[in-house]
């Protein structure tokens, strides 16, 4: 099965970005991890700091691939084009975020993109994106 996880703007900066909110781990450091937990997944990454090429990305992959993971950052709380993208692919999305966002400013209590996803997971590091990859793998075995 083919998953692809997509980190939105600002998580190129991991393990360096506000540690005591999103952690010391780099995001590449984590992956590495991941492909070695999950040897029958075929992992796929992809960051942006760019909205169009998150849309881009969804429509490349978002007919083909069984599972994608996706933190979109800040986008998550403003971004109507993006819950249009997920609303157009046939790939299920599961959205995640590191910190616990209900947790956090009331701005980011909101997501345009929730009701288009299959579900959300927020608030458990980077671990959020290995639950992800639970749901789709312990549902397509
Ligand atoms: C985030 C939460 C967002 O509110 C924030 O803008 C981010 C990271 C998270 O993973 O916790 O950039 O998506």
């Amino acid at each position: 099965m083919k998953i692809l996880i997509i980190n939105g703007p600002n998580l190129n900066l991991l393990g360096k970005r506000e540690p005591e909110i999103y952690g010391n781990t780099t995001f590449e450091n984590f992956y590495e991890q991941l492909k070695i937990q999950f040897p029958g997944v075929e992992f796929d990454y992809f960051q942006s700091n760019v909205e169009g090429l998150l849309i881009n990305k969804l429509h490349e992959v978002g007919f083909m691939f069984q599972g994608i993971i996706f933190n979109a950052g800040a986008y998550t709380h403003t971004s109507l084009a993006l819950a249009d993208a997920i609303a157009a692919i046939s790939t299920p999305v599961i959205e995640v975020h590191l910190s616990n966002v209900y947790a956090r400013e009331e701005i980011r209590h909101n997501s345009t993109i929730a009701s288009n996803c299959i579900g959300s997971i927020s608030g458990f590091g980077m671990r959020s994106y290995e639950l992800g990859v639970l749901y789709f793998t312990g549902f397509h075995n």
